[in-house]
């Protein structure tokens, strides 16, 4: 089970003060229950049929106030130094670069390399800068106990040392739309020689050991026509089918030329438009402005450079 994995630094630092704070709770509720049910027996109005007024004590009052602080101050210390440590990338750090968008994670290492899942050697630590394209995710991997936001227009920051060999789910823990829970991806956690050899490799991906899942994805997205390539990188494979088949968004084969209904903003009735290069870079830099007939005005706006936007149009011409 996912949850109770332990297979970074950070799992055992979080468990660690997770298991203190429980275990004291735990001993807390026995003492204080049986102080409870042992008073009720001492006290009950068959022995005690007169109140008695007791006065106050102050060495219990001293102990009761020092106790609960020295605790709360050990939960406090506890707590701050494994925050700081999550917080605290090591110098070292290979930095990647995490986009979250409707609705897949892209991961991209400082040589370039763009991948739907995230490759990390075992034992090195590795800095994940986390950002949003459009609205507000959560960038959650179970088993290493680490969590944190995407947030458009800014960049979080947290690290991780994988100290398990395997394949761990990456998931998005804030609601952001219909496919939310499909969000899914993997952190991979190979050996330092696979992953040399993968990123300073040519095209293949690492095979990881046999006990490990692959996910489906290729990997590597260098392999695939540009046009293709950015179509999932940046994530519009995740709304738009290229085989016919209607997603969240129309599919995208066979659009080039189709006759397409479509409502323009502010206006109350649909037109029907054939599908030209103008309309499909329109319907991409645009989304809001014509909206597709039979479909939810669901589509981000996605940053891209004029050769990406060129690369995108030219192959969804190629779609027979
Ligand atoms: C979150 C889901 C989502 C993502 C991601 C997304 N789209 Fe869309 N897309 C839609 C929806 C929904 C529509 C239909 C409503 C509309 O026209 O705005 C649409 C419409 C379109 C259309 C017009 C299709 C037609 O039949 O008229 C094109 C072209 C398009 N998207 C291309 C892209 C490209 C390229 C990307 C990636 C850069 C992308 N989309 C990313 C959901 C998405």
């Amino acid at each position: 089970m996912d949850w109770m994995n332990q297979a970074a630094i950070s799992a055992q630092k979080s468990d660690a003060v997770f298991f203190y704070v429980f275990g004291l709770s735990v001993v807390f509720l026995i003492f204080i229950t049986t102080l409870m049910i042992y008073f009720v027996v001492r006290y009950s109005k068959k022995r005690h049929p007169v109140a008695e007024q007791i006065e106050g004590h102050v060495g219990l009052e001293i102990v009761w106030t020092t106790v609960p602080l020295v605790l709360f101050l050990t939960i406090f210390y506890y707590g701050w130094t494994n925050y700081e440590y999550m917080r605290q990338a090591p110098r070292d750090s290979m930095v990647v670069k995490v986009t979250a968008r409707q609705w897949s994670w892209s991961f991209e290492y400082p040589n370039g390399k763009q991948t739907k899942v995230l490759f990390a050697p075992i034992g090195k630590p590795m800095k994940a800068e986390v950002r949003s394209a459009d609205m507000v995710h959560g960038f959650y991997i179970p088993s290493f106990r680490l969590k944190i936001d995407a947030v458009p227009a800014r960049t979080n920051t947290t690290w991780f040392q994988a100290t398990k060999l395997g394949s761990f789910d990456i998931e998005c823990t804030v609601i952001c739309g219909v496919d939310h829970s499909l969000m899914l991806s993997k952190v991979i956690v190979v050996p330092e020689e696979e992953f040399k050899a993968w990123y300073f490799g040519g095209e293949s991906a690492p095979e990881p050991g046999k006990a490990i899942q692959t996910p489906a994805a290729p990997p590597e997205l260098k392999n695939l026509p540009p046009g293709l390539a950015l179509l999932t990188a940046k994530g519009c494979l995740d709304c738009h089918s290229l085989d016919g088949k209607p997603m969240v968004g129309p599919t995208l084969k066979a659009l080039y030329g189709k006759e397409q209904q479509i409502l323009a903003a502010g206006a109350t009735k649909t037109i029907t438009i054939t599908v030209d290069d103008a309309y499909l870079r329109r319907a991409i830099t645009n989304p809001m402005d014509e909206v597709t007939r039979g479909y939810p005005p669901a589509m981000p706006e996605t940053e891209l450079t004029g050769q990406e936007l060129d690369e995108i149009v030219r192959y969804i011409k190629t779609l027979k």
